[in-house]
């Protein structure tokens, strides 16, 4: 074969491109480890840790309830309610308890190598005004989390998925439910900015100088911003660069070699995800960033509501490149989910399938992360891969998805 100079230098260029294996492996020992990286796995096979570090009453009932919260349905409203000192004895309870070392280790043992973890900025507790409830004292818990992901050789993406203000109106994952129209989101101001930015400089010095954190490569500034308007625009311009400069600022100053910095995380621009606009538009450059495509197909409305169509859509799907598609569930509208044909008791062979579909598209691109790992007090395992797994419908090995999948059936 005869290479043109064009054609050289482009596969030059494709071989610096990152990807998921061209990191390195970890050393047995764990010894002389300088490159943030995965296992030589070629996806991304991940579950979020949801509701550790922010708590979401939906899908952790019993635990919400016992921790005296009963009839709130954010982290700042229950905080206020006990007092902070009661709070803070409950929430350690809770920290040290939701995801444990036999979590990681089993996460490892059915075939995933990835964990993304949502943290709330108040993990930082000198960023939080005094006129502000969030429970304090979670760090130890960030810091014992990810070293079990080192011990286990899994993959962490930490995902800044509570910020100053809240950034998304009436959503339980911010840890402040601001209720849309009475009270908007309050992130998009200079003051919350500087907050957010403050974090993740924290977070980026962290990962780099404790020793717990080698297998933590990502770091996503934010999760799930308002949708559109003027606000979207302002964090675009006025967040995300400076995100992306102070994360990398921050390593500079550390010295951190290239190939050891983290990648900087983004929702992703456009097509059937997030819908905040295109997050490059104002970045300095795009090195480094990744982007994050939340894919519930339970939200998607142009799906017409049979079976065949569900598994048709998720065949069809394709996220793009430097993509994971860091949310999704087996989760279908829910003015079906009860229906004969869709509720889950009896279902399981068909969600087997819808699992394997979806996974399978997403692994057209870098992967997967499922929202989310475990659930309690809820039966329903559309949302909890743990149980989900336990029910027989996700297989033991993540890795089967391709093999499972109907798609070639369907397309
Ligand atoms: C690192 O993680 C381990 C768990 O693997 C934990 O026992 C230890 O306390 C952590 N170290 C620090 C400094 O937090
Ligand atoms: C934009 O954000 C600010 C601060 O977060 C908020 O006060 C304002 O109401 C928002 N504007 C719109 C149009 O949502
Ligand atoms: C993916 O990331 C690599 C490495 O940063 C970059 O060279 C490439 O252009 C990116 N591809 C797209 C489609 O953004
Ligand atoms: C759910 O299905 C109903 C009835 O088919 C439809 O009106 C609604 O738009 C769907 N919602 C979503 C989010 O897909």
């Amino acid at each position: 074969m005869i290479l043109t100079k064009v054609a050289l230098s482009m596969l030059v260029a494709m071989a610096q491109a990152w990807t998921l294996d061209s990191r390195e492996l970890i050393p047995e020992d764990g010894s002389s480890l300088t490159k943030r990286w995965l296992p030589k796995v070629s996806k991304v096979r991940g579950v979020n840790l949801g509701s550790q570090f922010i708590i979401e009453e939906w899908f952790a009932k019993d635990s919400w309830k016992n921790m005296g919260c009963y009839g709130w349905y954010d982290e700042w409203n229950c905080v206020k309610a006990l007092g902070q000192a009661k709070a803070d004895e409950v929430w350690k309870n809770h920290w040290n308890t939701w995801i444990t070392e036999a979590d990681i280790k089993q996460i490892k043992e059915i075939g995933l190598n990835t964990v993304r973890i949502p943290v709330g900025f108040w993990m930082r507790e000198s960023l939080v005004y005094a006129n502000e409830y969030y429970p304090r004292g979670g760090l130890p818990y960030l810091d014992r989390i990810v070293g079990w992901c080192k011990k286990y050789g899994v993959y962490a993406i930490i995902d800044l998925h509570g910020a100053p203000g809240s950034q998304s109106p009436n959503e339980e994952f911010t840890g402040h439910i601001y209720y849309q129209g009475v009270n908007p989101p309050q992130f998009y101001t200079s003051a919350n900015y500087e907050r957010a930015l403050k974090f993740l400089e924290w977070m980026t010095n962290r990962i780099h100088t404790n020793g717990n954190y080698t297998t933590v490569g990502m770091l996503q500034v934010l999760n799930e911003p308002v949708r559109g308007g003027v606000n979207a625009t302002d964090m675009r311009k006025n967040f995300y660069p400076k995100a992306y400069e102070r994360i990398q600022a921050a390593e500079a100053k550390l010295n951190i070699a290239k190939a050891d910095r983290l990648h900087i995380q983004f929702m992703k621009p456009q097509g059937t995800s997030w819908g905040s606009g295109d997050p490059r538009e104002f970045l300095p450059s795009t090195e480094m960033a990744f982007f994050d495509a939340h894919r519930y197909l339970s939200f998607d409305n142009r799906i017409e509501g049979t079976k065949k169509a569900y598994i048709t859509q998720a065949c069809k799907d394709n996220m793009g490149t430097n993509v994971t598609v860091g949310e999704w569930s087996l989760s279908v509208n829910s003015t079906l989910k009860n229906t004969p044909e869709f509720k889950y008791q009896g279902q399981e062979t068909w969600y087997r399938a819808y699992w394997a579909a979806q996974a399978e598209s997403f692994e057209r691109s870098n992967g997967w992360i499922f929202w989310t790992w475990k659930c309690d007090g809820v039966e329903d395992w559309r949302w909890c891969y743990k149980q989900a797994v336990e029910a027989g419908v996700i297989p033991k090995d993540a890795g089967t998805a391709a093999a499972l999948s109907p798609c070639s059936r369907y397309t």
